[in-house]
């Protein structure tokens, strides 16, 4: 089985689908065979460039079930072609240390080809309807049918009882719960709070892009959600005056080029406008942003419940 290993990490790597099935296989009758009943199995999708908001994922994999695995695969159908697929920084190996350490049993780290084969052609998509409309959504169209697709094939390879996502891409995990809830996906999901740098940067894989002048004034990211916060707890419910405060605390950092700010139902990511009533904020707010420092772009978001 699994040939593929890369024993020197004392992690199971798997590239093929075949060879993830033969491993829960072999996983599941172990277990069974042990503790006489089936094991859950804890997932987390990744696409490598791992750091600590990965890890306390896989971690919190760890804490609730049997055998964890993780994907790590940079998946082409959720960039757009002038986006940085190219460039997204593939770090398999130092991946495979970082996993280890916090007790991953196995990563599935497929090619393009068994992902998507060109013969015979690969054709089939996932799409949420709306989901090119909102905050995210609508800056990167097809985005979430890119990822929706490939969580969807994840899912069917790996069969996990539980998956764990961050928050971090707060749209994102709201779109995955739409389309597992809607396509009867027997898998629960966990989303996982944002991990943050001692200064409040949100940790990312393109922070790796950040030079040392940017990663220094990236945190004014941050700070501006803070202040839709402070302005929002002093009372302030109109959407468009809660935006400017968090604009003008920006602006603060003129490298920054706001691409979208959004105010959005934290359940539906239906987007808010006017003057927030207590019906719109049963489900809590979701408060999103994206910008670009220099040549690369940063998101972060803040929930009404979320507090540091
Ligand atoms: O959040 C990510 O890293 C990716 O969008 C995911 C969920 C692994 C799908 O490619």
């Amino acid at each position: 089985m699994c040939s593929s290993d890369l024993s020197i990490m004392g992690i199971v790597v798997l590239r093929t689908v075949e060879e993830v099935r033969a491993y829960h296989n072999k996983v599941v009758a172990e277990f069974y065979e042990k503790n006489h009943r089936f094991p859950t199995i804890g997932f987390v999708p990744t696409m490598g460039a791992l750091h600590q908001g990965h890890l306390s994922l896989i971690k919190k994999a760890r804490e609730n079930n049997d055998i964890v695995m993780t994907s790590i695969f940079v998946n082409p159908k959720q960039f757009a072609p002038h986006e940085d697929f190219a460039a997204y920084p593939r770090t398999l190996e130092a991946d495979c240390k970082l996993i280890e350490s916090v007790g991953c049993d196995a990563a599935f780290a497929p090619t393009d080809e068994v992902m998507y084969p060109k013969e015979p052609k690969y054709l089939t998509y996932v799409t949420i309807e709306g989901s090119d409309s909102v905050s995210e959504g609508a800056a990167r169209p097809g985005f979430f049918r890119g990822v929706a697709t490939v969580v969807t094939k994840l899912f069917n390879i790996v069969q996990p009882t539980n998956a764990y996502f961050g928050q971090k891409d707060g749209l994102q995990a709201i779109m995955v719960k739409q389309f597992v809830r809607d396509l009867n996906i027997p898998v629960t999901i966990t989303v996982c709070p944002i991990v943050r740098a001692e200064d409040g940067l949100a940790l990312s894989s393109r922070n790796a892009y950040l030079s040392p002048e940017e990663r220094a004034a990236a945190p004014a990211l941050y700070k501006s959600l803070c202040a839709f916060r402070a302005c929002f707890e002093k009372g302030e419910r109109d959407v468009q005056t809660l935006c400017q405060a968090t604009r003008d605390s920006l602006a603060a950092e003129p490298r920054f080029k706001i691409d979208y700010l959004s105010v959005a139902n934290a359940v539906t990511a239906e987007e808010l406008s006017g003057k927030l009533c207590d019906a719109q904020l049963k489900d809590g707010i979701f408060v999103s942003i994206a910008a670009w420092i220099g040549t690369t772009r940063l998101i972060d978001n803040i929930r009404s419940e979320e507090r540091r």
